[in-house]
Parts: structure tokens; C-alpha cells; sequence
């Protein structure tokens, strides 16, 4: 009994291990930031912004977004494609599910540091238990911390 109890725990230790060597780095704040700028100066050759900020879509859909503009001739580093991704997932998910209780405008108008903004969706969040991901509680106020004082999103 005690020596399965053992295995399995040392199982669940190598593919930890595992899944974190194979992970990019964590991503902060300054990903979602870096992310709009990538997106603001590279996503504005050849049409508005209006199209990807309407858009709402999951990772999987903007990751064949972004492979798609690629192919139509938009130019990012790995590291920018991989933040304009996150930038573009958590926006999804703020226009998504922050406008279920109250407008957009309601946060948009607010301009925050990242850790107050933490501390907001973490409260929104608890207004509707299951309504946000672990991940969207950490994205969405990365996504709002890159607006900055910005009030609309197009
Ligand atoms: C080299 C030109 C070019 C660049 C740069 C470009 N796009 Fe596009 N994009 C297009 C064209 C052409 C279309 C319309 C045809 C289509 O839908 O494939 C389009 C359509 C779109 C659409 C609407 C269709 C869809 O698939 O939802 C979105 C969203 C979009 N682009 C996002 C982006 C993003 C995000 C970037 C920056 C990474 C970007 N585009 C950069 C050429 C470009
Ligand atoms: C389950 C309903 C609900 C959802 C979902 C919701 N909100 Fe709210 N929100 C409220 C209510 C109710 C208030 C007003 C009372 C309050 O502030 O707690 C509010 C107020 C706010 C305020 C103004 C008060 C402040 O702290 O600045 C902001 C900003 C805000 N919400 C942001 C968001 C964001 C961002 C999301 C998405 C992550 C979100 N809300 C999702 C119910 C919700």
C-alpha cells in the first residue's frame, strides 16, 4: 500500500518535471503589453484593426489566425507571434465574459495597475464561481493592464 503510494507520487513528479522543461517561460504582465504593441504595429499593414479586435475567438481559432496572416505576409518574431496570441486569447475572453453582468464600459473606463486589477477579477470572479479559468484570472488583467487609460477597445 505505502509503496504504491510512492510510485504514483514519483510519477506525478516526472511529468511535472516534464511539462515544465518543455513550457516557455511563465508570462507576466509586460507579455500583454509587449503583445499590444506587437500587435498595434504589425496587424495595421494591410487592413484596421477593427477585424481582430471584433473578433472573438479561442486560442486555437487566433493560433490559425496568425498562421494564416503569416502566410499572407505579416512578419513576427516567435516571441512577439506568441505574445500577440496571448494578447489577442485574453481579450477574447475579457470581451466574453466580462460583459455578462454589466457593459465593457464599465471596466474599459477604469485604468488600473496590474495587481489592482488582479484583485478586481478575482472579485468578479466570485460573483459567478466557475465563470473564469484559472488562466483568464491572470490574463484578463494583463489585458487591462495593457489598455492602460485607453477607454474603448475599437
Ligand atoms: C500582409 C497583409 C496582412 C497583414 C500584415 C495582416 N493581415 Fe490580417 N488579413 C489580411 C487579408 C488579405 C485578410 C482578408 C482575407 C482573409 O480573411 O484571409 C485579413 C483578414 C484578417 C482577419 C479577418 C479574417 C479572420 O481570419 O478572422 C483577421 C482577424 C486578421 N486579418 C487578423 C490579423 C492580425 C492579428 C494580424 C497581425 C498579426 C494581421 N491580420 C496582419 C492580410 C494581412
Ligand atoms: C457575475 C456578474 C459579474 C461579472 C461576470 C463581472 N462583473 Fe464586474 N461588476 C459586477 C457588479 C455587480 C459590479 C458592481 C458592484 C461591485 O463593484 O462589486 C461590478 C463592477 C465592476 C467594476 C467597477 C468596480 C471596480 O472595482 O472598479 C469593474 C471595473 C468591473 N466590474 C470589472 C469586471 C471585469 C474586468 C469582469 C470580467 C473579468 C467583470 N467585471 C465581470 C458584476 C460582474
Amino acid at each position: 500500500m505505502k509503496k504504491t503510494a510512492i510510485l504514483v507520487f514519483v510519477g506525478m513528479l516526472v511529468s511535472f518535471v516534464a511539462a515544465y522543461a518543455q513550457s516557455n517561460e511563465p508570462l507576466t504582465f509586460k507579455d500583454f503589453i509587449e503583445g499590444k504593441e506587437a500587435f498595434e504595429e504589425n496587424c495595421l499593414e494591410c487592413h484596421s484593426l477593427e477585424w481582430p479586435l471584433k473578433k472573438i475567438a479561442n486560442r486555437e481559432e487566433w493560433d490559425l489566425t496568425l498562421t494564416k496572416m503569416a502566410n499572407t505576409g505579416a512578419v513576427l518574431s516567435k516571441k512577439q507571434r506568441g505574445q500577440v496570441l496571448e494578447y489577442l486569447v485574453a481579450k477574447s475572453a475579457f470581451q466574453q465574459k466580462c460583459s455578462v453582468c454589466h457593459e465593457l464600459e464599465r471596466p474599459l473606463e477604469k485604468n488600473k495597475e496590474f495587481q489592482a486589477w488582479v484583485e478586481t477579477v478575482r472579485r468578479m470572479a466570485d460573483k459567478k464561481p466557475g465563470h473564469l479559468t484559472d488562466e483568464e484570472k491572470l490574463s484578463i488583467p494583463g489585458f487591462l493592464t495593457a489598455k492602460g487609460e485607453e477607454k474603448e477597445i475599437w
